[in-house]
């Protein structure tokens, strides 16, 4: 069956946002719009607008001047609309279909030919099922975390590394003053790539990643080898997913359980208190949070979106779908969502990076 070109696309952006987000719907409507004469609505809030409804046609002044833009002009959620749900709102429940029949329907009422949605691991898993529901998907590749398999590298990553490597440019005058073990929690709850990256590029003394379950012995040996030479301070770069190697042998629910126990409010915390406890050394704790989604795209990150997004409307104009746009090297591709879907790409163990900071004598938690 010769694949169409779609006339009419919806585009939503689900899931955390970050900068970037409207980098990318720019690129792929100025593309789709204006040189393939395509149709663009926008659909609010991910995939709650979805089914809802809630969508508006966009003009070319809606996504002009947003190349800098924070965040996401569509909002978004993390609405899971093949995950069992008794919150449907009045209308939905009145209307009493499921979240993917009424996305269905939505999409029929709203004339579109195909969906582009923007995000990360939960996202694109819906967009496969989307797609073999008999939805036309495209999806695009949005993560800070930079944990979706597929791609090297999602947007929102680069921008995320730059301000936490900002964050601990900043930490390390104030370590030093004080004399202080400065904590910094990074956010990254399945894979450690933006604690890697800026933990190495602030040089960072310590960086603790989920994939690599640390010893506090390991860090306590390094810190005082540290002080013993005369550094009486140091950074130390904490995933938020990051855990120690008892835990590591726990089943998640039982981790879960001994956390509820602790009297931490995150790991960074406990990192922190762990150190005191173990070196006697002075720690403070800053948790970066939600400044490393916020504000505008750094340049790289408006090259990959603009790329990501200008290939997303050639795709729709040669009715290539059920993929998502991906960078491999220097080549920004195309793979089946159906291989993107249910997957995290974690840090390899054996990854460069690692090898480069042990070299450096980063300690890893785990020497
Ligand atoms: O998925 C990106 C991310 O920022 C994670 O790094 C973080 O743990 C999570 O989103 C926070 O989710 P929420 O925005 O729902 O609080």
């Amino acid at each position: 069956m010769p694949r169409s070109a779609a006339k009419t696309f919806g585009i939503l952006t689900s899931g955390g946002d970050c900068p970037g987000l409207n980098a990318a719907i720019r690129g792929v409507a100025k593309a789709a719009c204006d040189a393939y004469g395509m149709r663009a609505v926008g659909i609010s809030n991910g995939y709650r607008g979805l089914i809802q409804g809630d969508s508006r046609d966009l003009k070319s002044a809606d996504f002009s001047g947003i190349l800098t833009l924070g965040g996401t002009i569509l909002g978004s959620s993390r609405e899971k609309p093949f995950k069992g749900r008794d919150d449907l709102a009045e209308t939905d429940a009145d209307a009493g279909m499921s979240a993917p029949e009424l996305i269905r329907e939505n999409y029929k009422n709203m004339g579109l030919d195909a969906l582009v949605v923007l995000g990360g691991n939960g996202t694109q898993t819906t967009a496969h099922l989307l797609q073999e529901s008999g939805l036309n998907v495209i999806g695009l590749p949005k993560t800070i975390d930079n944990d979706l398999w597929g791609t090297d590298v999602t947007f929102g990553f680069h921008s995320a590394v730059d301000i936490a490597t900002e964050a601990i440019d900043r930490l390390h005058s104030t370590a030093l003053s004080h004399n202080r073990v400065m904590v910094i929690e990074l956010m990254g709850h399945k894979a450690g790539w933006l604690a890697l990256f800026a933990g190495i590029a602030g040089g960072g003394d310590v960086v603790l990643l989920p994939e690599i379950p640390y010893e506090i012995g390991s860090i306590a040996r390094h810190l005082t080898n540290r002080a013993k030479e005369g550094k009486s301070f140091s950074i130390v770069a904490v995933a938020e997913g990051a855990l120690s190697a008892e835990e590591a042998k726990l089943s998640k629910k039982d981790r879960k359980k001994a956390r509820e126990k602790m009297p931490f409010p995150s790991i960074g915390y406990r990192v922190a208190s762990e150190i005191q406890e173990a070196v006697g050394m002075e720690t403070r704790v800053t948790v970066l949070g939600y400044l490393q989604r916020g504000g505008v795209p750094s340049p790289y990150d408006r090259l990959l979106a603009t790329a990501f997004g200008t290939e997303a409307a050639a795709m729709l104009n040669r009715g290539d779908f059920g993929k998502m746009v991906c960078l491999s090297g220097e080549r920004i591709g195309a793979v089946p969502l159906s291989e993107v879907a249910g997957k995290i790409k974690p840090v390899p163990r054996d990854h460069r990076l690692i090898r480069t900071a042990r070299l450096v004598g980063t300690c890893m938690g785990d020497d």
